[in-house]
């Protein structure tokens, strides 16, 4: 029983993976004892200078890799890359994703009447198309090697409409707020990417589940914490490490018989 959860021997890559989530998974996968390819925008330079990577940087077993994987060339070599340094990958967890933070310009957080194309498209190219790439080729690979767990982080707004609300405060201070659009279709997407596969490739030994989370607690600000917290019953935001139990879950062999669903870690919001 005490191996159900080991990742001994495997290889993850995880896309995102410096920021706050990302870098979460990325170190509990890593402590669980698998192999890390991190993968974001910013070269590993970069990382090693910052010491809020000193995890990262203290551990052989991680290495950071500067991709975007919207990119598709970029993203095969680092595929290349990754098997010279660890081997093959038998772990992804698609974790990068745009959202339109509460300080992007207006029109983005404006009424869906008048949401800007070019948001949309920027929104999809990554949330959609860069994580179609990456399990096209890091799940390809699992696939001709017959073995592999793909984990897809969606959210409760792909699960769930957000509530407008909840931001009702802001437009109660003359703001023309609302939660957007593109972040909760770009969400949904992804749950039947992770359907799609999971039947595509049930006779490769790859399985491709969801985690989904809701809001990780992150110093937003007070007026957004009452409002949001009145409609969560647990009663408080998600730690940033509370999502770490799910997804080593669906990485190891735990979640042996566990494929094409989805983990729903939200505190209750979509129980009512
Ligand atoms: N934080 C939350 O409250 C929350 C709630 C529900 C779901 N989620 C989901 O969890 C995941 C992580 O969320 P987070 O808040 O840690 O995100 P974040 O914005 O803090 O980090 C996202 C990371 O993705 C990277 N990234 C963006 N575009 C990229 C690209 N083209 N190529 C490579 N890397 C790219 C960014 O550089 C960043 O490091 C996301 O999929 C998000 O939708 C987050």
């Amino acid at each position: 029983m005490k191996e159900l959860f080991s990742l001994k021997d495997k290889i993850a890559v995880i896309t995102g993976g410096l920021r706050q989530l990302g870098q979460q998974f990325s170190i509990a996968l890593a402590e669980y004892g698998a192999q890390i390819a991190v993968l974001d925008l910013v070269n590993e330079k970069e990382v090693n200078k910052n010491e809020r990577f000193s995890y990262f940087q203290q551990k052989d077993q991680i290495k950071c890799f500067k991709v975007d994987i919207t990119n598709r060339k970029e993203v095969e070599n680092i595929l290349s890359e990754i098997k010279a340094k660890f081997g093959s990958p038998n772990i992804l967890v698609n974790n990068a994703a745009l959202d339109s933070p509460p300080d992007s310009p207006a029109s983005e957080n404006g009424p869906f009447e008048d949401y800007p194309e070019a948001s949309l498209d920027k929104i999809l190219n990554v949330n959609i198309k860069g994580t179609f790439i990456c399990c096209q080729v890091f799940g390809g690979e699992m696939a001709e090697k017959k073995g592999g767990s793909i984990i897809n982080i969606s959210s409760i707004y792909g699960i769930l409409s957000p509530n407008q609300d909840i931001y009702e405060f802001k437009r109660k201070n003359g703001e023309k707020w609302f939660k957007p659009v593109a972040y909760a279709v770009s969400k949904s997407g992804v749950l039947n990417l992770t359907r799609y596969l999971a039947t595509y490739w049930s006779k490769k030994g790859v399985r491709v589940n969801t985690l989904t989370p809701a809001g990780i607690f992150n110093d937003q600000g007070e007026e957004f914490l009452s409002e949001y917290l009145k409609r969560m019953p647990i009663g408080r935001m998600a730690n940033e490490n509370e999502m770490n139990g799910a997804v080593i879950f669906l990485a190891s062999e735990a979640s042996s018989y566990m494929t094409g669903s989805n983990l729903v870690v939200d505190g209750g919001w979509s129980a009512w």
